[in-house]
Parts: structure tokens; C-alpha cells; sequence
């Protein structure tokens, strides 16, 4: 796989107005979803749930790729198209979480290490095969008393590198997620100083690795005040976000696109659309990779049976979202 098509596969996928779908829930996460809709779990019911919304018209304009899970990639649309298929011939690129979850980091309580690199290389293989062409991996940060220790910021970001040289080496774009989480009581300002150092630890791991930023995507959370510390307006948080991308992302990389982390829809939407407009001439665009931003309120109208419902839900979502990767977005055209 050359250099160059990595790169023109990242930079399709932050195309400009353009954003990703990530639908990409573990088993574990998806049955506690349909659960909380009062849907019965299965195999039968995921599969339904996501064809369901990967067919709702239009999103191509707006969606350049979908993350899916290992179970959904081997899965069929109503017709029996293989769902990477099907994607592929609405013009979206499949992509694939390949991290296999954070699990307790020993001696470290409360954090934890994502796992996933052993056989990695031939579990891409695979995936390639199967018509996806990038991945994503999720190493998770804990704000908490003294947390993250430098040894969770260290075997995170070293395994993120890790991961990201096999994929490209396998022809596979790389999301590089390392997400801070937003629980906790903590304010904008450790949050700052703490996307900072594990976004340093992980970009001095990919050099040290021989990555190619270039056929990378980083997929940060925003710098946000604890869900349990008051909130802030969307500017500041703009501004805080934009500082700290500004100084770590080295400016090779192809681009940025956001997870939503459990924020409200609106306040994803808007905290992106705020933070395009404070950045003003980044060398990477900002988009979107949500999950749960784009994909709750439809989820909840598909469980009541309304599938047109939940697929305007969803292109709606799409295009504010869309519009907000450009910061066209404004509150008015939500109603
Ligand atoms: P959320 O947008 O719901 O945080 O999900 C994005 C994602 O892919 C988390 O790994």
C-alpha cells in the first residue's frame, strides 16, 4: 500500500462538510442501548437497528464513513448485500474498531489499558478484505484525585502507535482516539492540561514508531468542564479546545474529528460548529465522528417502530453536524 492512498483515504474521510458515523458499539454497549429503548438485544436486533439507519437516504452528502463492529461487518442489509458492500456503493468507506476494549492497567486502580494488538495484523488483513479501509482504536483517559497516572498515559499512547503503524502497514487509515473522559467534577482547565499531555505522549510515540501522520486521523474529545462541574458557554469551550489542538497536533495529521463523549446532541453540534470558528486557519479540518450525538434520539424513534422517523432524524443530525464542520451551523435551523 503506497503512502499516497492512505493519505487520499484520510482525506476523504474529512472531506470538507463531511463527518463520520461512528457506529461501531461494542455487543456489550449496543445491548445495553436497544435496553434502555426497551428493545430485546440480539444479533437479529442489532442488525436490523443499524441496516435501518445505514439506509436512510441522503446521508452520503454528509457522512464520508461508517465505523462498524466485527459483527456488523460480517452482517447483511435486507437484501442480503453485504453491509460493507452496501455502504461502499452509496459512496461511504467502511471502516472497523479493532481495539478489543480497555481492560484494568495492573497495579493502577481505576484505569485502564486498551487491549487489541496481539494478531492485529491479521485481523486487518481480514477487514481489508472485506472492503474496509480505515479503523479505530480507544484508549480511555480518567481525570479522578491524581489520575492519569503517567503509566496509563504512557501504555496507551504507546499502543495507539502501535496500533496505527500495523494498519497503515496493512493499507488501513488509523483514528487514533485517545478519549478524556468527561466524568468527573473536574473544570475546563485540567481538562486542557490533560488532552495536552496524552495527545504529546501519543504524537512522540508515533514519531518514535515511524507513523505516518499524514495517513492518520485523530479523534479527540473537546476540552469540556467534569459532567459534575458547571458548565460552560460553547465559546469557551471553543477556545480551549482549539489552544490545545493548535499546539499538540502536529500539523501533518489529516485531520481531526471529534467524538461526542455524552454530550447533548445540540451541544456537540454547536461546541464543533464554536470551535471552527475560533480556530481560524488550522492546518487540518475539524469534523465529527460521533456516535451517540448523532445516533440517540434516532435510535429511541427506530425502537417505536418509526423508521422514516429515525432515518430524518439521523440525515438531520447529519447535516447539522455537516454544516458545523465548515461552521455553517446556527441554532435556527435545528427547528
Ligand atoms: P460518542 O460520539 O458517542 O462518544 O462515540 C464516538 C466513539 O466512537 C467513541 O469511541
Amino acid at each position: 500500500m503506497s503512502s499516497q492512498s492512505l493519505e487520499q483515504i484520510a482525506q476523504s474521510l474529512v472531506a470538507p462538510g463531511k463527518g463520520i458515523l461512528a457506529a461501531d458499539e461494542s455487543n456489550g454497549t449496543m445491548s445495553k442501548r436497544l435496553e434502555a429503548v426497551n428493545v430485546e438485544p440480539s444479533e437479529h436486533t442489532r442488525r436490523a437497528y443499524r441496516s435501518a439507519m445505514f439506509s436512510s437516504e441522503g446521508i452520503e452528502e454528509y457522512i464520508s464513513g461508517v465505523i462498524l463492529f466485527d459483527e456488523t461487518i460480517r452482517q447483511k442489509m435486507d437484501d442480503g448485500t453485504p453491509i460493507p458492500d452496501y455502504l461502499i456503493s452509496k459512496g461511504i468507506i467502511p471502516g472497523i474498531k479493532v481495539d478489543t476494549g480497555a481492560k484494568p492497567l495492573s497495579w493502577h486502580e481505576g484505569e485502564t489499558v486498551t487491549e487489541g494488538l496481539d494478531g492485529l495484523r491479521g485481523r486487518c488483513e481480514e477487514y481489508y478484505r472485506m472492503g474496509a479501509r480505515f479503523a479505530k482504536w480507544r484508549a480511555v483517559i480518567k481525570i479522578s484525585g491524581d489520575l492519569p497516572s503517567d503509566a496509563a498515559i504512557s501504555v496507551n499512547a504507546h499502543a495507539l502507535a502501535r496500533y496505527a503503524a500495523i494498519c497503515q502497514e496493512q493499507g488501513i487509515v488509523p483514528i487514533i482516539e485517545p478519549e478524556v473522559l468527561m466524568t468527573g467534577p473536574h473544570g475546563l482547565g485540567q481538562c486542557a492540561s490533560i488532552t495536552s499531555r496524552i495527545l504529546n505522549a501519543v504524537y512522540s510515540e508515533c514519531k518514535i514508531q515511524g507513523v505516518n501522520l499524514r495517513g492518520t486521523i485523530l479523534k479527540p474529545n473537546m476540552v469540556l468542564p467534569g459532567s459534575e462541574a458547571e458548565k460552560v458557554d460553547a465559546e469557551s469551550v471553543a477556545r480551549a479546545t482549539a489552544e490545545v489542538l493548535k499546539e499538540m497536533v502536529p500539523e501533518e495529521v489529516a485531520g481531526v474529528a471529534f467524538l461526542s463523549g455524552g454530550q447533548s446532541d445540540i451541544d456537540a453540534t454547536s461546541h464543533l460548529n464554536e470551535t471552527n470558528l475560533a480556530i481560524g486557519n488550522a492546518p487540518w479540518p475539524l469534523t465529527f465522528s460521533f456516535g451517540r450525538a448523532l445516533l440517540a434520539d434516532a435510535l429511541s424513534l427506530w425502537s417505536k417502530s418509526d423508521v422514516e422517523g429515525a432515518q430524518a432524524k439521523l440525515r438531520h443530525r447529519s447535516r447539522m453536524n455537516a454544516l458545523a464542520a465548515v461552521g455553517a451551523w446556527s441554532s435556527d435551523l435545528e427547528v
